[in-house]
């Protein structure tokens, strides 16, 4: 056309540690006030000088911020302070960040510069989410650690939907989080597969979505056109691995991996037996799962059994011994710096 608008780049850094859905929802809304998404990323040297040592490191940190689907480009080791030296590098129209208030060392705000330039904009914090909520969550898990399942269990009220009335997660006791279903069409791109796509099933936890996760399901994502992820229910999961388990509730989960870009579709309380009618249900070609051990269903039977059976199940590799009880195990090393 001859009205060729001007292209929108839009600037986002911080740390990302931890990533969560507050994070890719502050993400999301940056990409819709412009075309184009860079985001930077602090070095775990910038991070440890302004506040303190990041858990996850940057090469972690960088491709969980890639795989994130709004982002167009990331910016390796971005400076702490946003400059318009660094906006103007990277063509940025301005620069984007959540309604809080981040400080360097000595106080100041690391956005005063952008915020003079009148190249800075505000998106909306995600409520009942974040870096250090997550982490009380995770020692109140160690807590328990080393009682018998059952005991850390007695305070569950558990609905098969994952979330209590009061909008605290029956095992954790403290998110804030409440689903709606305008932030779920938000997460997701209402994609449909194409008749010739084919299908990939896989299903889990994935509580605390992490690098891990990101590398199975990058792996997954070569097996198909169309990857379809299972997310059992916080009973389910806490059945299976126990005290305190899962950190994040279902409708927590459910955003932490719409939130990436090799998922296209989310089953919100996946059966753990996959079924032939789910198998049918969703034209499912292949179904994964990664190199962790299996837990045998309530009967004890393989919940891959049908699939298996078929000829239509494979493991993966994702070549990262990474879980989510390893990251647990790096914030208890890290607690004194909390
Ligand atoms: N962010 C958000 N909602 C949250 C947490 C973070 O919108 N619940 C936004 C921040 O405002 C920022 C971006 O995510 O624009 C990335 O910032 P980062 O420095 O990683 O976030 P923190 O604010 O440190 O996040 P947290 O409190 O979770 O550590
Ligand atoms: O443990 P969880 O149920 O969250 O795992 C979801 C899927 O991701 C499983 O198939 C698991 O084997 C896979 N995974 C992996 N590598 C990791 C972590 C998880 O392949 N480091």
């Amino acid at each position: 056309s001859d009205k060729k608008k001007k292209q929108v780049r839009v600037w986002v850094d911080g740390c990302f540690d931890m990533v969560h859905f507050g994070h890719a929802n502050a993400i999301r809304q940056a990409k819709k006030m412009g075309d184009y998404l860079v985001v930077g990323v602090h070095s775990d040297e910038e991070i440890a000088k302004h506040k303190g040592p990041p858990v996850f490191k940057q090469e972690e940190r960088y491709k969980m911020v890639r795989a994130i689907k709004w982002v167009d480009e990331v910016v390796e080791a971005a400076p702490y302070v946003t400059s318009l030296e660094t906006l103007d590098e990277y063509n940025c129209d301005f620069c984007v960040h959540g309604d809080d208030i981040t400080t360097t060392a000595d106080g100041t705000d690391s956005y005063h510069i952008v915020k003079a330039a009148k190249r800075y904009k505000e998106c909306k914090r995600t409520a009942g989410v974040s870096t250090t909520d997550l982490v009380g969550r995770m020692l109140l898990v160690t807590k328990n650690h080393h009682k018998p399942d059952e005991e850390s269990v007695e305070k569950a009220d558990v609905s098969d939907i994952g979330q209590s009335s009061c909008g605290h997660s029956p095992y954790t006791g403290v998110s804030q989080f409440l689903q709606t279903t305008n932030k779920i069409m938000q997460f997701s791109e209402g994609k449909e597969p194409k008749k010739t796509d084919r299908i990939v099933y896989v299903a889990g936890a994935f509580d605390l979505f992490n690098v891990g996760h990101l590398d199975f399901l990058e792996k997954a994502a070569k097996e198909g056109d169309f990857v379809i992820v299972g997310l059992h229910t916080d009973s389910v999961v806490n059945r299976y691995k126990g005290a305190n388990y899962p950190i994040m509730n279902l409708n927590e989960r459910v955003l932490g991996v719409l939130a990436c870009k090799y998922v296209s579709e989310v089953v919100i309380g996946a059966p753990y037996d996959v079924t032939n009618d789910l198998m049918e249900h969703f034209k499912v070609d292949t179904v994964c799962h990664g190199m962790t051990p299996v837990m045998p269903a309530e009967d004890g039977s393989d919940p891959y059994a049908v699939p298996k059976k078929c000829g239509k199940f494979k493991t993966l590799d994702s070549n990262n011994e990474l879980t989510t009880r390893m990251i647990i195990e790096r914030i208890i090393a890290h607690r004194l710096q909390y």
